[in-house]
């Protein structure tokens, strides 16, 4: 046979073996398209609190989450992914808070495929449905995973707080919490405290360079005058709705010396420049938007685009860095304990 003949052969031989090799290719994409497409379910477990005897599993779409490699997969298979509400939680020494998480999978899969792990069981534990539990003061990370397939797992940052009582205030990790379950004793006078007027002059003059004019709509309110505006309220539309706007007395943060309301205390507030500067700017002041949109059942009254809290600057950054509300970033709840009963 010549070289240019052996030549052609070999070269047709390359050529067949490429198209063979390609086609083969093809068939393991198709594969896997046929299996998404037609097999894969995504399953959301959500976890609710062991007292109410509940595990419930509903379909959900799930975005992202780390998709284990075929040769890694173990016992559980079915489970392609993990994600988990929320990236952050805080929860008070011996108190419990449950995580929910959501599951990406291709058959049958359940609560009982996963394994939930504490890495400091001296500051939270947490059980076999993800309810964790508050040990001490600190952080730690909490992580789910895949039984027998740890590699596809999900983390979140777990904040253990600590609350003190001192002559009728509360104190969460240092701050003063004032809301529907803490309140404050009716004598707590303090006026408005220096802290948060200096850092709302500061606030204001830099303010005034970038053209918006910030002012005091009301400040410091003692119990008496809560009295007054809370039992106005109520007479005007009833306490319930009075309570979604209004705090009760010995309840207002403005009783705290801590909290200013900017200008005019309406809702046409939040559409002008002055709202979108104070959102933007007042952590770096300190402040926080204390009653955020979207989180009125947190923190128990709607949405205030005026209403700031002061709470220091490392911690109005780090709260506004995650989008939490003071109750979410302490553990805590905001929930009166029963209806209100005027005792004058
Ligand atoms: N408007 C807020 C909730 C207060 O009365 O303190
Ligand atoms: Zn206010």
């Amino acid at each position: 046979m010549s070289k240019q003949t052996k030549r052609k052969g070999w070269e047709r031989f390359s050529r067949v073996g490429i198209i063979l090799i390609l086609l083969y290719l093809m068939l393991i994409i198709l594969g896997f398209a046929i299996r998404l497409l037609f097999f894969s379910d995504q399953q959301a477990v959500s976890i609710v609190p062991e007292d109410s005897g509940v595990i419930s599993a509903e379909s959900t779409a799930v975005p992202g989450g780390n998709v284990p490699e075929e040769s890694s997969m173990g016992t559980n298979e079915n489970i392609l992914a993990l994600l988990v509400d929320q990236p952050y939680l805080a929860v008070l020494e011996g108190s419990s808070a449950s995580i929910s998480v959501n599951m990406s999978t291709t058959g049958e899969a359940g609560a009982e495929d996963l394994v939930w792990s504490s890495s400091d069981e001296s500051i939270a534990v947490v059980d076999a449905s993800g309810m964790v539990t508050g040990v001490k003061q600190g952080t730690c990370d909490v992580t789910v995973a895949v039984k027998g397939n740890e590699g596809v797992a999900q983390s979140v940052s777990v904040h253990v707080r600590h609350l003190d009582e001192k002559n009728g205030c509360t104190f969460v990790d240092g701050i003063l919490i004032v809301n529907k379950t803490y309140g404050l004793p009716a004598n707590y006078d303090p006026g408005l405290e220096d802290v948060c007027k200096n850092a709302f002059e500061q606030m204001q003059k830099d303010a005034e360079k970038d053209g918006m004019n910030l002012y005091i709509g009301s400040s410091y309110r003692d119990y008496d005058y809560q009295v007054r505006i809370y039992r106005n309220y109520c007479e005007l539309y009833g306490w319930e709705m009075a309570d979604t706007f209004s705090a009760r007395p010995g309840y207002s943060e403005h009783q705290s010396g801590l909290t200013i309301d900017c200008n005019t205390i309406d809702d046409a507030f939040g559409e002008t420049p002055e709202a979108a500067w104070l959102a933007k700017h007042c952590a770096d002041y300190g402040f926080i938007i204390r009653f955020l949109e979207g989180k009125e059942s947190i923190t128990g009254y709607k949405y205030e685009p005026w209403h700031i809290r002061y709470v220091g600057v490392e911690k109005a950054k780090e709260m506004n860095r995650l989008g939490l509300t003071l109750e979410e970033y302490l553990g805590v709840k905001s929930e009166y304990s029963g209806p209100w009963k005027d005792e004058d």
